[in-house]
């Protein structure tokens, strides 16, 4: 049995998916009771609901699983105390292979999403566990939030200049990569991997590739962040996030945002997924 945390996001998600299309066995844990059928449908065969910063639902979660994959919610002011108390749970429970879905270049102490996750990454070097770190690189499918506007409208608008590059992974490979980790654990114990799927593209390539998959022309333009955070604001976006994501747009266009893809084709032996075939998945719907 192997548990995974922040189940019901679309990471825990994806990684269920692949786990559960290799008929491994799954102990989802989701916050809310409405979101248990959804996780059943995945393949989950058992799904734990509570707070992950609740300890005693955490060493329930805990009991008896052989590994954990653990996922903390996106951009939270309380990654260090879910992480140490998963790592605490997982102690306890004498679990045998800890994987921390961490995120690429966490030593950015610019990006406080960043930092915290290189916090939990020490935690769990002297937490004495058998652990693995997974680094992936921003998802292809961030770009998703984009897609009417660029099929529609043919805008594609990021709250950064447009030369900015990043490099971006396909959340489905690693979603591929956590479950063939958790799979051959002995393989990949102690080791932490950074997750790329292409090197670094500037908006503006963004832009034209998907303007070639969707057969119009799609422009990548600035939009003001002041402008874009009130947009936030009114969607109802903590002022924790709210900070923590103008951060990151602001280190993205000073830095870019860069990895090497070898890391991941060396993992899924074969070529990660390129942006040109996401944008060909995404047209095709
Ligand atoms: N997006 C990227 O490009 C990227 C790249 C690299 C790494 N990452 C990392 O990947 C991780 C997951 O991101 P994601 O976007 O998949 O996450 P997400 O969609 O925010 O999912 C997190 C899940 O955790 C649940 N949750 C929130 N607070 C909880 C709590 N206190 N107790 C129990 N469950 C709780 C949420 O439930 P509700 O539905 O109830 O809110 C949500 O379903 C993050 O740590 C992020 O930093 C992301």
């Amino acid at each position: 049995m192997i548990l995974v945390t922040g189940a019901s996001g679309k990471t825990g998600r994806a990684v269920i998916s692949a786990l559960t299309r290799r008929q491994a066995s799954v102990r989802a844990l989701v916050r809310r009771d409405d979101q248990v059928q959804g996780l059943r449908a995945l393949g989950a065969a058992e799904v734990v609901v509570g707070d992950l910063r609740n300890a005693q639902v955490l060493s329930q979660a805990a009991k008896g699983v052989k590994a954990i994959y653990h996922i903390c919610p996106n951009v939270s002011p309380f990654e260090v105390e879910i992480g140490s108390a998963v790592i605490l749970a997982a102690r306890q429970e004498h679990v045998s292979h800890f994987v921390f879905h961490s995120v690429l270049h966490p030593q950015i102490e610019e990006m406080p999403h960043h930092w915290l996750k290189m916090r939990v990454e020490e935690r769990l070097f002297e937490s004495g566990l058998p652990f693995t770190i997974l680094q992936p690189a921003a998802y292809m499918q961030n770009i998703l939030a984009n897609r009417d506007a660029m099929h529609n409208e043919g805008i594609f608008a990021v709250p950064y200049a447009p030369e900015t590059r990043l490099s971006m992974v396909d959340l489905e490979d690693v979603a591929e990569v956590a479950a063939r980790v958790l799979l051959a654990p002995e393989e990949h114990l102690m080791a932490t991997y950074e997750l790329c799927g292409c090197q670094a593209v500037s908006q503006i390539e963004v832009a034209e590739i998907f303007g070639q998959a969707f057969g119009r022309q799609v422009t990548a333009r600035a939009i003001p962040r002041e402008e874009w955070a009130l947009r936030m604001q009114e969607l109802g976006m903590d002022a924790y996030a709210l900070n923590t994501l103008l951060r990151m747009f602001v280190y993205y266009e000073t830095y870019g945002f860069h990895g090497n893809p070898k890391v991941l084709s060396w993992l899924l032996q074969r070529a990660p997924t390129s942006l040109e075939d996401f944008a060909a998945r995404v047209a095709a719907g």
